[in-house]
């Protein structure tokens, strides 16, 4: 099997993460640049955007999404939303993706007879340009796994690290040492899946 594909398989979505990471923060940071700018965006648009969070910067991420849940989370759930939060907070690094919504604006003027795809192929470059990292990180051998805590901490987050108006956040990668093992995975039967014709 090529070494890509062997790369598919081995990316996992890890929760259990740590601060054993060999590489250091400008390493980390060149391979996501480098996953990001190689992943393929409709029209070359290149709308994803990627502010890499660590140390500090990463905690107080997590503290965000702790205070936002607070008052949206019955007081009885809340000690297992904070445990988990406290799982992300133990990790090494946040990766935040964005989405850059004036390009896709631009787009839908510059080429009508696209207009109604454009919104969509954008999303679609975000979940390409999130993958190919998560699958980068993880052949660097760190782990990771993905979450989806807006729209809540979009006005915190945006207020914290300045970030542009047009930037929609869409997800964030948490990523560190793996410190367990990934759950086991069920996977459709093929023929519930895919078709070949000759
Ligand atoms: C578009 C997308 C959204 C996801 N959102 C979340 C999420 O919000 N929280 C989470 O824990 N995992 C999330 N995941 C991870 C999936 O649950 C996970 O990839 C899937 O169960 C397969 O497991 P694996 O990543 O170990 O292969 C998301 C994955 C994708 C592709």
């Amino acid at each position: 099997m090529s070494q890509f594909l062997e790369s598919l398989k081995d990316r996992r979505s890890f929760y259990s993460l740590g601060h054993d990471v060999k590489l250091s923060e400008e390493e980390i940071t060149t391979l996501i640049k480098d996953a990001v700018k190689n992943s393929p965006t409709a029209f070359n648009a290149q709308s994803p955007r990627a502010v890499i969070l660590f140390g500090n910067a990463h905690e107080k991420l997590w503290n965000i999404v702790e205070e936002a849940l607070k008052p949206l989370t019955p007081a009885e759930a809340f000690p297992n939303t904070q445990a988990k939060i406290a799982s992300f907070r133990n990790a090494y690094g946040t990766v935040m993706f964005f989405k850059e919504t004036d390009t896709v604006k631009n787009l839908q003027e510059q080429f009508a007879l696209y207009a109604d795809n454009f919104p969509d192929w954008a999303e679609q470059s975000n979940g390409i340009a999130t993958a190919n990292t998560w699958t980068a990180l993880n052949s660097a051998g760190l782990g990771a796994n993905l979450q989806h805590y807006n729209p809540v901490i979009d006005d915190a987050v945006a207020e914290e690290w300045n970030i542009p108006a047009n930037w929609q956040l869409r997800s964030q990668l948490v990523f560190g040492s793996k410190e367990g093992e990934a759950n086991e995975k069920e996977f459709l039967a093929d023929d519930e899946r895919f078709r070949v014709f000759h």
